[in-house]
């Protein structure tokens, strides 16, 4: 029996997990590491903590295994996106913590670029927008800010890497300095359509070349972990044989390996993401272009639109309002009425991502009577987080369209909140296309297993992955669509009062 290991590497936690070769897990182990915000706006978190804290875990699921670790016969990586390290390599220490993806503080860089006019190159080339978000400016920061830091670069005595560079990084003790296309694709400096890093961003961005690593396919033979590094259980030789991002993982772990097929991923934030085959193809409707997860150098893409406060909102409900004690309760009290009641929550706590990109809008609540009570605001937070999805789905579906492809025919979903009945029926209604819960939904981790797995033999064709996918649960439409419709449009008129100056 084969097993994989799968280091997936988040915002808020390090995990680990083994599965074996149908993709049921088999040892997991989770620690958490601090979240630093130094200023409004600010994101950082210690570069060392990320890794000590997947060291950490990786030894425990190993050590649970004990001398069945030996049959571990890959290792993959996956992980928060964006987040930009930079370090000396020659010893390893990190000059700066590592920038976030939601910190916001290279905005006004972003918007320098934009009134010089870059941003069609930009989005033409990297299928992104001038915004924080991406590697590309956290790491001109950190350049500009650094004492140095430039002048070091030039002499090539520092690396720049995403999260997954830093871990290959740190298990190859310092040997490889790799990313996968996945990853490169959310720097801004990297050109999509040819899957190489692009000599005219990395001039725009007075980014010098030789901080850069090597980019390989997402199944790839990037290095062995070094003797030691994952303590006494640590299989010999281990191949690091999988990377990618995490939202391009879970898109691979779902088995959407085909234009049209599309997940989403029910977090903190929602991140929903749709092949579109080997074709690059722009958006007309406010989504990103993103490289998919490329197990071979044929291209693959995907669009991509993100919720910036998905499951956050019920976070909210329990530390801001009070409404609950638990994130658990959030289910029972909402379905403790028929529907909200014409309230409609626009959590728009930090603005609107995609398809609105609304970054001064504020979080509204709106049709409240006499008659309304916490339990229809709960409801109403609840079916924000699939208002919000539907919109994207709308976007894509136009964007699918348009590329030639049928509308999207299902969506997969996974994450923690798509553990919530009442929500994913809402979802369903509200698309009028079946949303479809798998039995694993640790698919962030499982996608990169997979590719880890395929590059090690334990798999031959993406076929035989697509056969291990199995479905959970099917939540059916039941609501006409003309209700769908209505409801729809009382939503984008709640947007539009959140956004109003
Ligand atoms: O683009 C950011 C995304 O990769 C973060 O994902 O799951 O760590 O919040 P997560």
């Amino acid at each position: 029996m084969s097993y994989l290991l799968a280091l997936d590497q988040g915002t808020s936690s390090s995990r680990s997990i083994v599965f074996d070769r149908d993709g049921h897990i088999v040892a997991m182990a989770q620690r958490e590491f601090r979240q630093l915000y130094p200023q409004p706006g600010w994101v950082e978190h210690d570069p060392r903590e990320l890794w000590d804290s997947q060291r950490a875990t990786a030894q425990q699921v190993l050590a649970r295994l004990g001398a069945e670790a030996r049959a571990i016969a890959a290792l993959g990586i996956t992980n928060q996106r964006e987040t930009t390290v930079v370090w000396e390599r020659a010893s390893g220490a990190p000059i700066y913590n590592a920038i976030v993806w939601q910190d916001r503080r290279t905005e006004p860089i972003c918007a320098a670029l934009r009134a010089a006019g870059w941003e069609p190159l930009v989005q033409d080339k990297t299928g992104l927008r001038l915004d924080p978000y991406f590697s590309g400016t956290k790491l001109k920061w950190i350049l500009d800010h650094v004492p140095h830091a430039r002048s070091r670069a030039q002499r090539g005595e520092l690396a720049f890497g995403t999260v997954d560079s830093w871990l290959i990084w740190q298990l190859t003790g310092g040997r490889v300095h790799a990313t996968d296309v996945s990853n490169a694709a959310r720097t801004l400096l990297f050109n999509v359509r040819d899957n190489r890093w692009d000599e005219e961003l990395l001039r725009v961005l007075d980014i010098p070349a030789e901080l850069l690593p090597a980019v390989y396919p997402s199944s790839h033979p990037y290095g062995e972990v070094a003797a030691g590094v994952l303590g006494e259980y640590g299989p010999r030789g281990l191949p690091i044989a999988g990377v990618a991002g995490d939202q391009q993982a879970a898109l691979f772990g779902q088995a959407c390996f085909r234009p049209g097929l599309a997940k989403n991923t029910y977090g903190t934030g929602c991140f929903m993401l749709m092949h579109t085959g080997a074709r690059f193809q722009p958006s007309d409707n406010g989504l990103l272009t993103t490289s998919a997860a490329q197990p071979s150098t044929e291209r693959a893409y995907a669009l991509e639109g993100s919720v910036f406060v998905g499951g956050a909102v019920v976070q909210w409900l329990r530390d801001g309002l009070r409404a609950i004690a638990t994130s658990a309760e959030v289910e029972s009290l909402a379905a403790s009425v028929p529907d909200a009641a014409g309230v409609m929550f626009v959590p728009a706590f930090t603005g609107l991502g995609a398809p609105y990109w609304q970054p001064q809008a504020r979080g509204a609540i709106v049709g409240l009577t006499r008659g309304t009570t916490v339990a229809h605001i709960a409801r109403a937070a609840v079916e924000s987080i699939a208002f919000q999805s539907a919109a994207l789905l709308q976007a894509m579906s136009r964007d699918a369209e348009a590329g030639g492809a049928g509308p999207v025919a299902e969506l997969r979903v996974d994450g923690g909140a798509s553990a919530n009945n009442l929500l994913m029926q809402f979802q369903a209604d509200l698309l009028g296309i079946p949303v479809v819960r798998p039995q694993v939904i640790e698919t962030t981790a499982l996608g990169v297993a997979y590719l880890a797995g395929l590059q090690s033999g334990v798999y031959r064709s993406l076929d035989e992955i697509a056969a291990l996918w199995r479905q959970e649960r099917r939540f059916w439409p039941t609501l006409p669509r003309s209700q769908a419709e209505a409801l729809m449009a009382r939503w984008e008129h709640a947007v539009r009062q959140a956004t109003a100056p």
